[in-house]
């Protein structure tokens, strides 16, 4: 099982920060790794837009204020999540490389408590950039030689996590033959848990189907016969919402840790616990007035 980042003890955290010279890490908490966790809950994030520039705004937003304060909730949660899993667009604009040592440094207070991270790629991702930045992501065994995809297994789900970044800055998503013909394998061979399936973009039935994966079909036509797929996972529209596929399988677009497109809809995260037949999502909002801040939704799992 590819780990993409795996949790660093508190000693190679220091020393991590230390050798990098700039000890980027050390006005934060530290927490220690001997927090409980909880196996069956998920932290996930989407569409952070992390910067190079830490004080960069966009739309009246500090992406980098943002995620510091996720971050810090999260680790600062009663029982830590298992994992903490993040839906692309990573970057802000063009993946560029320092974006991308700022994400790392910004991941360090997750993966020093005691959580692995993995990431997604959307489209304002550079996926050689990406790999090149974050060693431990590249040096996973890829199950897809030029895409960024995992299984990873939990007590209650199979997660499996696809990478639909066709081209950076262009805002469509693309799967493509090699990672579908491994995701209908993969699935074929693991019905023994529900499955949930993560990527970036839309479907071309939630959000604006100009924005989605452009296979989205083939995908579907993937998912929806292979009765221990629960739910599809993606962000890009940065527009928090839940909806139901014909086939049963629920639609969670998750919300942006980063700005909005339209004023007034909730930036923050979701922590997705597992449940034996369906998933609990509680909504955690930037805004602690915003009206859906602690919005619990529970979600049947239909049948296998
Ligand atoms: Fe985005």
């Amino acid at each position: 099982m590819p780990i993409h980042l795996p949790p660093v003890s508190r000693r190679r955290f220091l020393a991590g920060s230390l050798a990098a010279g700039a000890g980027l890490l050390l006005d934060q908490p530290l927490f220690a790794a001997t927090r409980a966790t909880d196996v069956h809950t998920w932290a996930l994030l989407s569409d952070t837009h992390l910067a190079a520039d830490r004080q960069k705004i966009e739309r009246a937003v500090n992406m980098t204020d943002n995620f510091k304060a996720i971050a810090l909730e999260v680790c600062g949660l009663k029982h830590l999540p298992a994992t903490v899993l993040i839906n692309g667009d990573l970057a802000l604009g063009s993946g560029e490389p320092g974006d991308y040592a700022v994400i790392a440094d910004l991941l360090q207070p997750l993966r020093e408590a005691g959580m692995p991270v993995h990431l997604t790629l959307g489209n304002h991702d550079d996926r050689n950039h990406f790999w090149t930045a974050l060693a431990d992501a590249g040096a996973a065994a890829r199950p897809v030689a030029d895409r960024h995809v995992a299984l990873l297994r939990s007590p209650r789900a199979n997660w499996f996590v696809l990478d639909s970044l066709e081209k950076t800055n262009s805002t469509p998503g693309l799967l493509g033959d090699s990672q579908l013909a491994w995701l209908a394998r993969t699935l074929d061979e693991n019905k023994d848990k529900p499955a949930l399936v993560m990527a970036h973009h839309n479907l071309p039935v939630m959000g604006d189907p100009k924005m989605a994966i452009k296979d989205s079909e083939q995908l579907l036509e993937i998912i929806r016969p292979h009765r221990q797929v629960k739910a599809y996972i993606f962000g890009h529209t940065h527009s928090w919402g839940i909806q139901q596929d014909v086939s049963g399988i629920h639609l969670i677009n998750l919300p942006p840790t980063s700005y909005l497109f339209t004023p007034g809809k909730p930036n923050g995260w979701v922590l997705a616990t597992l449940q034996r037949h369906g998933v609990r999502l509680d909504l955690h909002c930037l805004d602690l007035h915003h009206p859906a801040h602690g919005q619990k939704v529970d979600l049947k799992w239909r049948a296998t």
